[in-house]
Formats: C-alpha cells, structure tokens, sequence
C-alpha cells in the first residue's frame, strides 16, 4: 500500500464536529466546582480621578462575596516591566484596578464577585462612583497636529519604522507630469469575536492556578500572569484549545484575565470573568488613520516618486506601532522616495493589531492612489502595475524568496474578465445599476516564530506532538496534523495534535498568518529527529536488520521503519517501543527560521484582487457582486482552510469598504455603537459570488515546508479593489471608509 500525501488536500478540520455539536469547550464554559462569578465596573467618564466610591449597597447583597477596587486591592507588581507581554508596544502597560485615575470611558474600575452571574451583574449596578473630571481629545482628526514620531521599543523588530528618504521626493513630485496628491481617514474598527472574552480561573491551592482563557497566546498569559501576580511560572497554567474568533484581540492579555486572576488569589476560590460585548469596545481595537500620499510618474507611467503620510491614534499611555507608509515600495519601485510614520496621543485605550494590521490600512490608500494615477496617466489600471513590477525588492535590491504576483493579476484578471472593462467611469450598467470594476494588489510579511514541538511515539506505535500554540479557528489542528503525518509517512489518524496549552513546549501566540510556517516547521524538525532516534533504537534491538545501515537505506511508513532496498525487512514502532521498555520513543525540538540565509533576501506575500460592484442609479446602494482574490502564498498545505481563510479576509475586506465602523463621539470620548446591532458588519444578504486562486508559487527558501502563511493577505487588497470599483461605477472618489450609500449622493 502507497500513502498517498496529506499535503496540498482539502481535508475538513478535525475539530469541525465537536464545533457543530457544542462539544468543543470554550473558556467560559468549563465545568469547575463552586465557581465564583465576577462582574466588571466600567467608568462612565472618559478621564479624570475617582474622588468616592462606594460599595456598600453592591457587597450588602445576598450572594455578594466581595467588591474589588483599588482601594481595597491586593499587591501586584509595582514594576512596569512585569506587565511586558511579548506583543506590549513601547510604554506603560496599563494596570486595572491601580489607582484612583480614569484614563479612558469605559475602564475597568471595580470587580463585584458573587455567587452566581446574575448577582454579580446586578451588583454592579449599585456600586457608587463619584468623579472629579478633566478634559480629553478622543478624535484624531482633530488633533493630526500632536502627531510625532512613535517611541522605540521591542515591537518595531516586527514593525520597523519607514526607511530613510531616497532621492529628492519634493523636486521629482514638482517636475513629474503624472501626479495624484490624496487623502484618506478611517474610523476605529473593533475585531467583535463571536465568543466573548472570558476567564475561568481554577484555584489549585497556595500559588497555583489552571486558568482556562479565550486567547491567541497560551504562553504570553502564562507568562504575565507569573510575573503580574509573583507566581512561579511552573505554578501557571493557561489552556486555550478553541478560541471562537480573535483576530488580534486576544494577542495580549485582556482586562478580564487580570481582574479574574486577581479575584481568584484574593479569595482563594474559583472564578469565571466574562465580558459582556459593550465591555468589549473601550478595550484593543484599530485605530483611526489619517493618510496622505503623493505618487507621481513619468509619460510612460513609470513611477518617479513615492511619498507616504500615515498618522494613527496612540493611547497615553502606550506606543502602539503599525508598519504603514512604507508598504508601496514593497510593490512599486521609484528612484525618490518619502515615507513618514507619525502618532498622537489621545485618551483612549491603545489600539491592537487587527487582521493585517497597518497592511490592510496602508494597501486601501495605495491601490487607490496608484488607480487614480493611472487614470491620470491614461493606462488600464492593471496594465500600470505590470509596468511598475518590482521583480527585486525595490528597497534593497535582494531577490524575493519567491513572488509570483504576476501570477496573481493574470489568472485572476482573466478568470474575472477584466478585459470586458471599459474604462470611462459610469460607462458600464445593467439595468437601474452602474457597474464597476475594480482591482487592487495585496501585500503581507512571511512570518515565522521560533516554535518548540515535542514528538513521540507511544505504545500504539501512534505519533503524538505536542506544542503550546491556539487554533484561533485558522485549521492549525489540521494542518498540523496533515504536515506530521505526511513527515513520518503515517495515516492522519494515528497522529495527534496535542495544542492551546501552555505546559506544551513553547509557541509564540496565533498571530501574523504566521502559525503555518511557526509550528508546522517545528514539527518538520521534530519528526526529523524522531526518525533518526526510532532507526537507533531500531538499531539497538537484539539481531536487528537495521545495525549497518544509515539514515538513507531506511524510509518510514504506516507505522514502521523498512530497508528501502528490500522493503520486507521492516521493524514497526510498536515494536521498536516495546523494546524501549515500553517507554514512549520522544524528542523535542526546536524550528527556527533561517535568519542567515534568509538575509539575502525579500520575503512577502503577493494578492491581487478584481471586484464587481453594481451602484443603483438614485438610491446609491452599493453592492459587491462579485469578488476574485489570486494568493501567491507558497505552499498551500491545506486548500479547503486555506480557502476560508482568504473568503473570511474578503468579507472582511468588502465590510471595511461598505460597513463597519466603530463611532466615537468626541464630546463624551466614548465608542456610541456597542453593539452588533449597530456595529455594522455583513451578512449573508451583503456577500454574494466569492472566489480564490492559489497561484502556483514554490519556495525552497523561505523554509523547510515552503509555506508563507495564508489569512491576512486575503483582505489587504479588498478594500481598495472596492472603492475602485466604486469609483469606475460612479466617477466618485471616496477615500473615506467605510463608503455608505450617503457618501455617493
Ligand atoms: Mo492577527 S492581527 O495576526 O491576530
């Protein structure tokens, strides 16, 4: 019997069914004797000092255990260094509960713990709080004057600052005579997971905890909970196999997770924290952006200059930092450049990575920016991409890993039928409706994290793997799984995947469409090992066939090890682990990118996307008829996930463009639609024809699986194909989003 590979298969997720059944046990919904339930009080003042409050009614209730605030407290660490979690931005990491100042409309100012949910929620509402107010900005348009260069600090290793200036921008941009000088503002986002933020905290005795939390990252909470709270590391345990959506929220360790730790200690009870979904908007989110670009060409459409504005929103207390204004010159090369990356304070909680964080925010206003060049240069917008290619980095000259972009707009244009677009805006209708094409280009970092798995082979003769990393609903358990079982030449299922654990060996969290490369090299370098140990205890058996031979006369297949010369001279890993004792056959190793080699060269993933949107005449409605998005990502080891992961990104990416925004009202400092309700995202009705190409990309370099990492790169280019669509349906530029119907009146 051959196996056949695993890799490159469409396999449904594994854990599919125990999703669909209610099975799969979320952070909230873990069965823990005598639980304690917390409910957390949020300020109603946007900044300011607590001058009273008063928790008497609140603790006088029957079935009120305590009310935690900072008055009544216990210690945590008082050195800011210990808030530090792997993905904290340069400045103060902000504390709950530390003292008397309110920093931002809707702080966590008190916990009310009670004996079931209802009371503790009750509760909460007779907590009296007096304030003494102060003034604060909130809005970011309003105060682009305050930006100024980001702090520096660990984060800018995955975000570095734009590079230096090339040329002479200023002059080059004067002399041009093909020139586009725009603007573009976005509204604040909020990621809205479907599973709420949660923490069910298990109180194992003295120091010792079990700590069930919806998170990204089963070590970094880990991690910030020792350090936060003085515990031994050994002593923290954070579970997280199923996370119920995250996108970047669940990247740090959230509000809930400390007040709910903190509770637990206090008591020395069990307690579940769980965030309602209005508590979950003064909290991570992105941030408002104000952008302005000056892209010029010559005659024939090459571009000569690149200039690239981008201001966003800090709190004031941390330095939150994207990587924005220099993405264009990933794509396009052009000899004077000018990129600027700026912040302002404001007094809102720091914003987070949210899927293609700065990528998804840069991209929207560069692929708008390069359409209305080409309009202005009289050139098909497609046609002045390929004429503005960058086949080398343009920055610094290396040759890309792999890039098979151009892949990308061929396949996808002709699938679309791009060549059915006349170009004059307004031209092409059906019916009532104008209709629009329009296209972007995608553009995301190949990220890979050192990841350590532990592999072994059991008494069954099955392969186990463990490692600490989430599935964040990505299909990381299937992947994995496809990638080992492929490794050691083995059915998918006699392999098992143990994941969401901190106790495992180390990942970093589930972020950066990075999880792919991160553990499933791990795993590669893992099951390596493990052959070579299997083959020397195959070796160590009494009269064994295997004792001359080396590591190439032997393969590995269906549970055994076999001469490949005379593959009836075999050994099965059953018995290769009865002869160990009966001991598991184990190793654990660590996969690591290959930063020396990988420094001659440029790393990203390539997308471009072609949109459909039909316009009504009079009411201006906009719908997106039909989208296409070509993905030059490496090696697909999974098509079906991979497929969902880049149609969720364009959903995503067509509800950027037309819906979600999160409004603030500068008078109060406070997010006003906190709810799904009127947290506009689309629904089944808003989502029509989608479609995903994977383009024919090999990599040998960038690492051992070829892969680049899918997720992210699906909705960089969406919201820009969408405005140009728009705009090739209606002549309207809208460098606003989202575009609502009002906007085209
Ligand atoms: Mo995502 S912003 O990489 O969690």
């Amino acid at each position: 019997m051959k196996l056949q590979p695993m890799v490159g298969r469409p396999v449904s997720r594994l854990e599919g069914k125990l999703k669909v059944t209610g099975a799969a046990r979320y952070a909230a919904e873990y069965d823990v004797p005598d639980l304690l339930y917390g409910y957390v009080v949020n300020s109603t003042i946007t900044k300011g000092k607590i001058t009273r409050i008063d928790v008497s009614a609140a603790k006088a209730l029957n079935g009120v255990l305590e009310v935690i605030t900072h008055e009544n407290r216990p210690d945590v660490a008082s050195v800011d260094l210990k808030y530090t979690d792997m993905d904290a931005p340069p400045g103060v990491v902000f504390k709950p509960l530390l003292d008397a100042e309110v920093k931002y409309n809707g702080q966590p100012l008190a916990l009310v713990i009670a004996e079931d949910f209802e009371t503790a929620r009750y509760a909460a509402t007779l907590v009296i709080i007096e304030y003494q107010e102060e003034p604060f900005e909130t809005c970011l348009d309003h105060n682009l004057e305050k930006a100024r260069k980001p702090e520096k600090g660990l984060a800018t290793m995955l975000k570095p600052p734009p590079p230096p200036p090339t040329g002479n921008f200023e002059q080059a941009f004067k002399d041009s005579p093909v020139k586009v000088d725009s603007e573009f503002r976005h509204g604040t986002e909020h990621h809205n997971p479907i599973e709420l933020f949660a923490t069910t905290t298990v109180y194992e005795g003295e120091g010792k905890l079990t700590i069930y939390d919806k998170t990204q990252g089963t070590v970094n909470n880990q991690l910030f909970v020792a350090n936060v709270f003085g515990l031994h590391y050994k002593d923290v345990r954070v579970l997280s196999p199923f996370v119920g959506g995250a996108f970047g929220a669940g990247l740090r360790p959230q509000y809930q997770l400390y007040l709910c730790v903190m509770a637990s200690l206090f008591l020395k009870r069990n307690v579940r924290v769980v965030l309602e979904r209005k508590q979950m908007y003064p909290f991570p989110h992105r941030p408002q952006s104000y952008q302005r670009l000056r892209f010029a060409a010559d005659a024939n459409g090459r571009l000569t200059a690149l200039n690239h504005l981008a201001i966003s929103e800090a709190s004031q207390f941390e330095d939150y930092v994207e990587t924005v204004a220099q993405w264009s010159h990933k794509l396009y090369p052009a000899p004077n450049t000018l990129f600027e990356y700026k912040l302002a304070s404001l007094d809102l909680f720091t914003p987070l990575d949210m899927r293609a964080p700065g990528g998804v925010t840069a991209l929207h206003a560069i692929e708008c920016t390069m359409d209305e060049l080409a309009y202005e240069a009289s050139i098909d917008p497609l046609e002045f991409r390929l004429r503005n290619y960058a086949e080398t980095d343009p920055v610094t000259g290396k040759p890309f890993t792999s890039k098979a972009l151009r892949e990308c707009y061929m396949r996808a244009a002709k699938q679309f039928g791009w060549e059915k677009r006349s170009p004059a805006p307004g031209s092409m209708t059906r019916g009532n409706k104008f209709v629009g094409y329009g296209m972007a280009t995608g553009i995301w970092d190949a990220y890979q994290f050192p990841s350590r798995v532990e592999a072994m082979i059991t008494q069954d003769g099955k392969l186990v793997l463990n490692n600490a990393v989430t599935d964040i609903g990505t299909g990381t358990l299937t992947v994995m799984t496809q990638v080992a079982a492929d490794e050691l030449g083995m059915p998918m299922e006699n392999v098992t995947f143990n994941y969401g654990d901190s106790k495992k060996p180390f990942s970093m969290f589930q972020g950066g469409s990075s999880m792919t490369a991160s553990t499933g090299v791990g795993i590669v370098v893992a099951v390596k090992a493990l052959k070579k140990k299997l083959l020397k205890k195959a070796k160590d058996i009494d009269g064994s066939p295997f004792k001359n031979v080396s590591g190439e006369d032997v393969a590995f297949r269906d549970g055994s090890i076999f001469l490949r010369r005379s593959p009836s001279v075999s050994v099965s890993f059953q018995e290769i682990v009865a002869a160990n004792g009966g001991r598991p056959v184990k190793t654990t190793n660590m996969g690591a990118p290959h930063v020396l080699k990988l420094r001659k060269y440029a790393k990203a993933t390539h997308s471009a996307a072609f949109v459909e949107v039909e316009v009504d005449k009079e009411l201006k409605m906009i719908t997106v008829t039909r989208a296409i998005t070509a993905v030059a990502a490496g090696t697909i080891i999974n098509p079906k996930t991979a497929r969902s992961q880049i149609t969720g990104s364009m959903v995503w990416g067509i509800s950027k463009a037309l819906h979600e925004e999160t409004i603030l009202d500068e008078k109060l400092g406070k997010y006003m639609n906190q709810n799904l309700a009127e947290y506009h995202i689309p629904v089944h009705a808003d989502i029509n024809e989608l479609d995903v190409i994977f383009a024919d990309e090999r990599d040998d370099l960038i690492n051992e699986l070829g892969v680049k990492g899918v997720g992210e790169i699906g909705l960089v280019a969406m919201p820009a194909a969408v405005a140009n669509a728009v705009f090739h349906a209606t002549g309207k530029r809208i460098r606003e989003l989202p575009i609502h119907f009002d906007k085209l009146l």
